[in-house]
């Protein structure tokens, strides 16, 4: 259980070692300070409901940076009209349970007014790269992303970020943004968490009943033939395509959005034989739950 800290500011709470802060502005005071002492802040941004995945994030930043923060945040601004922001998973308390049991110093958990102040108008947008794979179907999904670490940037100040590969043109966006904008954060990856079948854990995982969840591993069963067919020589992207399509289709519960092949910095196609790393991304739906997830064929 949190409690509040009453030698401290307003909205800043505690757990045992944990601090729990709520304002922007009480966000960046801490993070000043660390910075004035010479500590490196390391940053996991999340919107809670946490599982493995995200641990594995809070163990990477932990093990590269001197202080560490999580911040919880749904951000309504990434949730296109009709998704699933009402429903989204939610449960803070056990999310600061977690947190703390991996180590993590401070939760930041500002409200949607907090990073939304009433009448705001601006955006953080990063073009071309977005508007292809999951751009495509979910137009307004990276503004919304982009905004929001760029928000979160400023609050936390970190040093190094982590982000999950399982959102991987999220991590290409938003490298494009952090060295446009010369934020001076550098941008950690972790693999993809998947359950002992092979799903890639993912807060939405919730939605699914016992058949659909049945169903969703034709997903990676989809990626495990790309890189069966890649390290037999295969080297044909179209092809390549083709055969997950096929995969996730012959599970004729899944509803497909994309199947893709493209360079994984540029999101682009891959014209002619593959001859460097190559994400191969899936999108689909099962019932009323949209998943995602993908494999780096060549990665060294
Ligand atoms: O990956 C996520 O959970 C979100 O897109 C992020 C990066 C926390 C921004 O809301």
């Amino acid at each position: 259980m949190t409690r509040s800290l009453s030698c401290c500011v307003t909205w800043v709470e505690t757990t045992d070692r944990m601090h729990i802060i709520r304002s922007i502005e009480e966000m960046q005071r801490e993070a000043n300070s660390h910075r004035a002492a010479g500590a490196v802040i390391g940053f996991v941004p999340t919107m809670g409901f946490l599982h493995e995945g995200h641990l594995d994030l809070l163990r990477l930043a932990r093990r590269r940076s001197d202080v560490t923060v999580c911040s919880i945040f749904v951000n309504p601004t990434q949730f296109g009209e009709g998704e699933d922001l009402a429903r989204y998973p939610r449960d803070f308390d056990r999310d600061c349970r977690l947190l703390e049991a991996v180590g993590c110093d401070i939760v930041f958990a500002p409200g949607v007014e907090e990073m939304y102040p009433e009448g705001d108008t601006t955006w953080v947008q990063v073009e071309g790269l977005t508007n292809v794979l999951e751009g495509a179907f979910r137009p307004t999904h990276f503004r919304g992303v982009t905004t929001v670490v760029a928000k979160l940037f400023h609050a936390v100040r970190p040093h190094l970020a982590a982000f999950g590969q399982k959102d991987a043109q999220q991590v290409a966006v938003i490298r494009r943004m952090t060295r446009d904008l010369r934020f001076g954060v550098e941008i950690a990856v972790a693999p993809i968490r998947r359950e002992k079948d092979g799903l890639a854990m993912s807060s939405r995982n919730t939605y699914l009943d016992k058949d659909e969840r049945k169903e969703a591993l034709a997903l990676y069963r989809s990626l495990q033939t790309a890189q069966r067919l890649f390290s037999g020589g295969e080297r044909r992207p179209e092809f390549i395509q083709r055969v997950v399509e096929e995969e996730i289709l012959r599970s004729g519960a899944m509803k497909l959005d994309y199947t893709a092949v493209v360079h994984p910095d540029s999101m682009q196609p891959y014209e002619g034989a593959i001859d460097g790393p190559a994400l191969v991304a899936v999108a689909a739906r099962i019932g009323s739950t949209r998943l995602i997830d993908n494999t780096v064929l060549g990665e060294e």
